[in-house]
Formats: structure tokens, C-alpha cells, sequence
């Protein structure tokens, strides 16, 4: 796999609110493979600022094989990247970028007649657009309910594109705005989309029943309290995608350290085999040491761009938010969360 960074050009720099703003690169035509992407993956981004490397994950909010290449980035307060991105971007500049990744959307299926649900706060919205606009293009027999949480209509990343889609598919995508600090006609509209507001929205509008695939994109707490809820209300986890943009860290659950200390991992990256003794830290920290190549960017367990196989041996996890329940039976494994359980150990990065 192409593995980057690649520098892009900005297109071009958008606001579109007064909190968020729509970053579009022009991809050059000998990288329009690499940068190729499906519905819900996302880019990082890889920026110097004081000496230091700073890597963001943002999703593409552009529909699968569209050709374009775009993302949507919310300001925090404070925020190393998405502050500069607010002051200091301008079109013209370049960036360097990570090619797509991740595995949040669905597996088009043009003769699939299905129901996609999707509960988004916020940024959330980012590849749920792209998924939506995927689906409503290629997926001509299924159809889309979107639940989206905000403060206010003015706070709304891309209102229009969702207005603009919902005109062009008036039977096959039903959108639901919730608002919190605006008032609403309707009352189960108004307030937090938290698990009761979640609850009561099933119940008027979209039972589970009637949904074959779930998409949960949001801040940690709304994510994890729509997931517990649609669990109570019997839907297969293995039907419920998640992807987390932010976690607070949450206390491990990891055993204590067994006498693992001086473990040896092998790594196979790019065809090449490295080995390294991990003494404390996650595995990625260790192997960043020795191989700069090694891929990361959130060493949070949320993008999943350290996604490797375990070949031999055993590891333990902290967290593993950007993996499927079925992808840790199966050995996947995140390296910036993973420490060792065995003396020996081989991840395969190749192999993903
Ligand atoms: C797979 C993935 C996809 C993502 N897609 C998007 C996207 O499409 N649009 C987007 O705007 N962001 C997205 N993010 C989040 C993004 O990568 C950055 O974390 C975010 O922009 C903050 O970076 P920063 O450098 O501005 O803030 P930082 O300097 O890293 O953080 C500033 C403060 O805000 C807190 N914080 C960091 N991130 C968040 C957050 N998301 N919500 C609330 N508090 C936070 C930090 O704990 C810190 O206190 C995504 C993250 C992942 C893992
Ligand atoms: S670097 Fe993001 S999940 Fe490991």
C-alpha cells in the first residue's frame, strides 16, 4: 500500500459555519489512485509546528469515487491544528496528507436494498455526508435516516449539502435535526441527543427493526450510550459501526503487567522485518524507534491507522474503538494499544 504522506495542494478553504470550515485539496493525476477513497475513510494529516510533528484525523465528507477530496474541520478552542486551520490556512497552501483509510461505511452494494441509520453530533456529520451521498448514488434500492444532534441551526456543518441531498432524494433520505440550545416545534427535537431522547426518537420514528445497518459518529459519550441502547433493544453489534473522533482517556482494564518486560516483537512493514524489545510503552511507541515509517496519527485507538495482524504471540489492548468486535476475534490488532502478553511477538502491518 502507498503509505505517504503526500504533499496536496489547497483548492480551496471554506467556512461553513462560523465554527467549521471545508478544506479541499486538488489531487494530482498521478496520485488519484492513492487518494482514491471509500464512503466514511478518512486522511491525516501530518504538519511541523514548533519542532514537533502534529498528526490529525479528519473524514472526507466527499462521496466515494467522486474524484474529490475534501474534509471538514470543526475549531476547538485551543486546538493545536484546527486553529491554525480557522487562522491560518489559505488556498494555494499545501499539506502533507496521509492516503484514505478506515472502515467505517458500508460495502456498496448496488443490488442491496437496505436501511442505513445514522445518530451524528456535531463534526460526526463528516462521513456520514459522504456515506449518504454514497449510498443515495449507488445503492439505488436503499435508503437513509439521519438523526443529527447540533447547538443551533447556525452551528450546522453542512446544512445546505444535506438540504440539497434530502431535495434530491425526498423518499430515499429522511433527516432529523436535534437541537439543544435553539427552541424546536416539536419538543422530542429539542435538547441533547443522549440515550433517552435517542430512545424516544426510536420509538416515534425509526424502530429498530426496520434499520439493517447502524453508523455512530459523534463524541465519546453519545456514541457509546447510542450503542448500549441500541444493544438493550436486541440490534446484532456486529450491525452497529462506530467511528470516535475524541475520547477522554478512560481507565485501562489491562491486567496488571505480567513479567513480559524485555518482550521481543517483530514487525513486517513494507516487506521489511524489524525486531525491537518493548520495555513499557505501547508496542508503536517502541517501534517507532526503530522504524519512523511505522503508520499512526491519533495514539488513541480511534483512527485505526496502526491496524496490523498478530501473527504469533499474544498482546493486550487498552482500547480498541477503531476496531469491530469480529476484527479483534480475528487477530487485528492496534499497535498504539497493544503491549506485550508473550516474550515473543509478530505483528504484521502488511497483512491488514
Ligand atoms: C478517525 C477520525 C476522524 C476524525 N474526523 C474529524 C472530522 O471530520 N472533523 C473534525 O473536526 N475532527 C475530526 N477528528 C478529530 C481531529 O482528528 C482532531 O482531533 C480535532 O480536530 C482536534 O485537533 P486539534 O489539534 O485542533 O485539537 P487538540 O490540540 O488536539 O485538542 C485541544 C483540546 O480539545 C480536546 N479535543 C480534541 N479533539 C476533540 C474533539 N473531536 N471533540 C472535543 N474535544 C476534543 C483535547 O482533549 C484538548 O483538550 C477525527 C478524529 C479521528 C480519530
Ligand atoms: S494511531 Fe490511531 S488507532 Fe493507533
Amino acid at each position: 500500500m502507498a503509505r505517504g504522506p503526500y504533499r496536496l495542494p489547497v483548492a480551496a478553504v471554506r467556512p461553513l459555519t462560523a465554527e467549521s470550515t471545508e478544506v479541499r485539496f486538488d489531487v494530482p493525476a498521478e496520485l488519484a489512485e492513492v487518494f482514491a477513497h471509500e464512503a466514511g475513510q478518512h486522511v491525516t494529516i501530518v504538519r511541523e509546528e514548533d519542532g514537533e510533528e502534529v498528526r490529525r484525523s479528519y473524514s472526507i465528507c466527499a462521496p466515494a469515487r467522486s474524484g474529490e477530496l475534501a474534509v471538514g474541520v470543526r475549531h476547538l478552542p485551543a486546538g493545536r491544528f484546527s486553529s491554525w486551520v480557522a487562522d491560518g490556512l489559505r488556498p494555494g497552501d499545501a499539506l502533507d496528507v496521509l492516503p484514505p483509510t478506515g472502515r467505517f461505511g458500508p460495502r456498496i452494494d448496488p443490488a442491496a436494498s437496505r436501511h442505513h441509520a445514522f445518530v451524528a453530533a456535531g463534526s460526526g456529520i463528516t462521513p456520514v455526508i459522504s456515506i449518504v451521498g454514497t449510498v443515495l448514488a449507488e445503492e439505488p434500492g436503499s435508503r437513509c435516516t439521519v438523526l443529527y444532534g447540533n447547538r443551533r441551526t447556525d452551528t450546522i456543518m453542512f446544512v445546505e449539502e444535506l438540504e440539497d441531498l434530502k431535495n434530491r432524494h425526498p423518499s430515499r433520505l429522511q433527516l432529523v435535526h436535534v437541537l439543544s440550545r435553539e427552541p424546536q416545534p416539536v419538543p422530542l427535537l429539542e435538547g441533547r441527543l443522549d440515550a433517552e431522547r435517542l430512545g424516544a426518537l426510536l420509538d416515534a420514528l425509526l424502530p429498530p427493526d426496520s434499520v439493517d445497518e447502524w453508523y455512530l459518529c459523534g463524541p465519546f459519550e453519545m456514541v457509546r450510550a447510542a450503542r448500549a441502547l441500541l444493544r438493550e433493544r436486541g440490534v446484532d453489534g456486529a450491525r452497529i459501526h462506530r467511528e470516535l473522533f475524541h475520547a477522554d482517556p478512560a481507565p485501562v482494564a489491562r491486567d496488571p503487567e505480567p513479567d513480559t518486560a524485555g518482550a521481543m516483537v517483530t514487525i513486517v512493514l513494507g516487506g521489511r522485518r524489524t525486531t525491537f524489545a518493548v520495555d513499557g510503552g505501547s508496542i508503536l511507541e517502541a517501534a517507532l524507534r526503530v522504524r519512523s515509517d511505522a503508520p499512526y496519527a491519533c495514539k488513541g485507538g480511534m483512527c485505526g491507522t496502526c491496524r496490523c495482524r498478530l501473527v504469533e504471540g499474544e498482546v493486550a489492548m487498552d482500547h480498541a474503538y477503531a476496531l469491530e468486535e469480529d476484527e479483534v476475534g480475528a487477530g487485528v490488532v492496534l499497535a498504539c494499544q497493544a503491549h506485550p502478553r508473550s516474550e515473543r511477538i509478530v505483528l504484521d502491518f502488511d497483512a491488514r
